[in-house]
């Protein structure tokens, strides 16, 4: 990484290790501005650039991003076909500015049925980018998490006819690696802008222990200030994972 700003100089902060973004907003963005959605996303991206070299700063390991859904097929063809291009456009276009940052670019979600031509680009970003250590950046593009779990699930199913497994051998550590991409550590926060407080099928496997954090802000307008507010926000939380806090379980009440 480059000389790192004062500002990311926060040892109050706890930052999370993975953390996911769903960027909504961009269509409201346009909106806003009498532009065409396509401008929306335009933006979106740079703003996922910004996020990328802030999160390097601050230390965030593991950055998992909402671009394309699923369910975002159904929206009009000229829609997807400029997101479609925005994608194939932009994974090389920033690419020197990621190498710049030690940023690993890695995809999540049913890529395999993405048009060809959109396979080739993440499949040279992927290879083009292995050996950089400072962050990954996963962007979760055709990504459903019930498409992800229903994969999972038929994975383990074959193993089972084959006769590798048995049905009751099945553990929640065997559905968890058979996820899209298991060595990516559950993200610790997850943070959607535009104010919608809603997981709209992203990372459900995933994000049974996350904090969840919203924000009013659109995501073309989401940048350090937010993040940061974010950060203070999470520094704040109690994760208890079902179990008790320190404060309660060292109460004297307890050990009785
Ligand atoms: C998120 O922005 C980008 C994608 C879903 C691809 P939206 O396009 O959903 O923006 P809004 O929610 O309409 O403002
Ligand atoms: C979630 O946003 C998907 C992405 C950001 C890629 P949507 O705009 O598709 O979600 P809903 O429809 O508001 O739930
Ligand atoms: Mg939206």
């Amino acid at each position: 990484m480059g000389n790192k700003e004062d500002r990311f100089n926060r040892p109050d902060l706890k930052i999370p290790v993975s953390l996911g973004v769903i960027m909504d907003g961009n269509g409201r963005w346009a909106k806003k501005r009498h532009l065409p959605r396509s401008a929306g996303h335009k933006a979106g991206g740079d703003s996922l650039y910004e996020l990328c070299k802030n999160c390097g700063y601050y230390g965030v390991k593991y950055l998992t991003v909402y671009a394309f859904s699923t369910e975002n097929w159904s929206r009009p063809e000229a829609e997807i076909s400029a997101l479609m291009k925005l994608f194939v456009e932009s994974f090389d276009k920033y690419d020197p500015e990621l190498e710049k940052y030690g940023i690993r670019l890695r995809f999540s979600g049913d890529i395999s049925a993405m048009p060809e031509n959109i396979q080739k680009v993440c499949r040279r970003a992927e290879e083009r980018s292995a050996g950089r250590t400072n962050l990954q950046l996963i962007i979760a593009l055709n990504y459903g998490g019930r498409r992800e779990i229903a994969t999972a699930a038929r994975k383990l199913a074959e193993s089972c006819v084959k006769g590798d497994i048995k049905p009751e051998d099945i553990t929640e550590e065997m559905m968890s690696s058979n996820m899209y991409l298991p060595d990516v550590p559950d993200p610790d926060l997850i943070i959607r802008p535009s104010g919608e407080m809603r997981i709209s099928n992203f990372l459900l496997w995933e994000c049974a222990y996350s904090e969840l954090w919203v924000s009013d802000v659109l995501w073309p307008d989401f940048g350090f200030d937010e993040l940061t507010r974010a950060f203070e926000d999470y520094t704040k939380r109690d994760r208890r994972f079902g179990g008790l806090s320190k404060v309660d379980s060292d109460s004297p009440e307890d050990s009785k």
